[in-house]
């Protein structure tokens, strides 16, 4: 009774349920198979549930990989044109949804040749010559990837482009450090710092995608149509590694790391303390129970994605780790873990991208929310400019606040006679300290706030980002 409760429990836990009929033979659960195989082992041992998202790729790869056997004279061109007409039958129903798997269809490889092999007869049996399984999975892999990089890199072009849309220059509002009121800044320096991390990971993008973009299958390189970049210089290195998936997988944990850390920043900004900003209903949600409330639902997800793309990666890499040389099985693990990951991106910057261009942008709170402390290293820097060194005028600066402090006035307050007490440099032209967007207009250096900094740095990215759309 026992065996027979766990064995409905272990059914259960795979998935092929307790009512299906189990008949292999009258072996004994847990006795070892011979011939039959198990339901339960078949159910875990497939893939086809999720890699059969690969089967364009498997389709191409496979319509290349018979014409050079037909070249190498392994195919005769009849057997070539039989394979090719075939392939283009099975590629046909795929993409009108028409195509069956069937019990025995362990994975997307196995699938598409069992159709063929109905389409064709014999000949389909050919398309193995020199292939094994995983070399074709290692192809089918790396060619899927190359595409969902090429789409991840559009939709993150997307987003910095609506960033810098949305740098709009004139808006002021305090720049933050330890979340402790810093400088004021402009509105545009704060996006275009989250989209300067964001033009990193498209860079790294391209970076990996080098990586990703070699042929495994050494003699065959010469395939124009697959358009690999390089060719894999060790066989039982091209089936045994999936760097370039565990690659992909670090390349979204710091991508969304980067929409993770902006998010939250918009989540703060979201409060009614703040009221920096406001979310469009698109992406916000009411509270089923507190009517005045509307929830940064859509950032809190964003942010939230971020646990789970770091969880593949790491399991992914658990997974590598201390496998022995060559496939193995375990790294059929590699696609769940890429295709979680890429849907999870995909998703997250479509998001992030109608969330930034629908946000309303409130002026008035955000620079309402300035202060004249902010301005005290300007004050310090107004003592600079009349020759004091900064460690006394910072000295000096800090005296000032605590004036300001102790008489419960603004810095901006202080009488020039107190000022002077601190240092007789103090003069009546301290009064044009506090003046916000004269604050900002000091730092002109590259990278500052000044218009014109701010003004090179769309200049930058109008540019780069032409330069990006335009490569291959
Ligand atoms: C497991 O799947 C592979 C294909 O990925 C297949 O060749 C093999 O026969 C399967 N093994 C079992 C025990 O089902
Ligand atoms: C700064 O100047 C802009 C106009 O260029 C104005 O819209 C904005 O309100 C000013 N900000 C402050 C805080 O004075």
């Amino acid at each position: 009774a026992e065996e027979e409760a766990a064995r409905r429990r272990s059914i259960t836990r795979y998935g092929v349920g307790p009512t299906q009929k189990y008949k292999s033979g009258n072996k004994l659960w847990g006795g070892r198979f011979v011939g039959n195989t198990d339901p339960i082992m078949e159910k875990f041992n497939a893939s086809i549930a999720y890699d059969q998202r690969m089967w364009e790729a498997d389709i191409k790869g496979s319509k290349a990989y018979v014409k050079a056997l037909q070249k190498a004279g392994l195919v005769t061109q009849n057997e070539m044109e039989q394979i090719l007409t075939g392939l283009d039958k099975v590629f046909d129903e795929w993409s009108k949804g028409e195509f069956k798997i069937k019990p025995g269809d362990e994975d997307i490889h196995t699938a598409n040749e069992r159709r063929l092999k109905e389409f064709i007869g014999d000949p389909a049996g050919k398309l193995h010559t020199g292939r094994s399984r995983n070399d074709q999975v290692a192809t089918d892999t790396r060619l899927w990837l190359r595409d969902a990089i090429n789409t991840l890199k559009e939709l993150a072009l997307q987003l910095i482009s609506t960033m810098v849309e949305r740098a709009a220059i004139e808006i002021l509002c305090p720049g933050y450090t330890h979340m402790q009121r810093a400088q004021p800044i402009r509105w545009s320096h704060w996006i275009l710092s989250h989209a300067v991390a964001l033009s990193r990971d498209v860079e790294r993008l391209e970076d990996i995608r080098k990586h990703v973009n070699v042929m495994p299958l050494g003699s065959f390189f010469h395939s124009p149509e697959l358009k690999f970049d390089s060719i894999s210089i060790n066989s039982m290195d091209a089936t045994g590694q999936r760097d370039f998936v565990a690659e992909f997988l670090f390349w979204a944990s710091m991508c969304i790391t980067h929409l993770s850390k902006m998010a939250e920043d918009l989540i703060l900004y979201s409060t009614k303390e703040f009221s920096f900003i406001t979310l469009t209903d698109a992406y916000s949600t009411g509270s089923s129970l507190m009517p005045q409330k509307k929830n940064a639902d859509s950032l809190e997800l964003i942010r939230s994605k971020a646990g789970r793309v770091f969880g593949r990666c790491a399991g992914f890499l658990m997974t590598l780790k201390g496998l022995p040389s060559t496939y193995n099985k375990d790294l059929q693990e590699d696609k769940e873990a890429m295709f979680d990951t890429y849907d999870t991106v995909h998703a997250v910057l479509q998001v992030t991208t109608g969330v930034i261009s629908t946000l309303k942008v409130n002026q008035p709170a955000m620079e309402g929310a300035l202060s004249p402390d902010m301005l005290a290293t300007d004050l310090a820097y107004h003592l600079v400019r009349k020759g004091m060194p900064f460690r006394e005028a910072h000295s000096c600066a800090g005296k000032a606040v605590y004036i300001a402090e102790s008489k419960n006035i603004h810095l901006s307050q202080i009488t020039v006679e107190d000022l002077q007490t601190v240092s007789p440099l103090f003069d009546k032209d301290v009064s044009s300290v506090w003046d916000y967007n004269r604050s900002v207009e000091q730092y002109s250096a590259p990278g500052g706030t000044a218009r014109s900094s701010i003004t090179a740095q769309i200049e930058h990215f109008r540019t780069w980002l032409q330069a990006q759309k335009q490569k291959p």
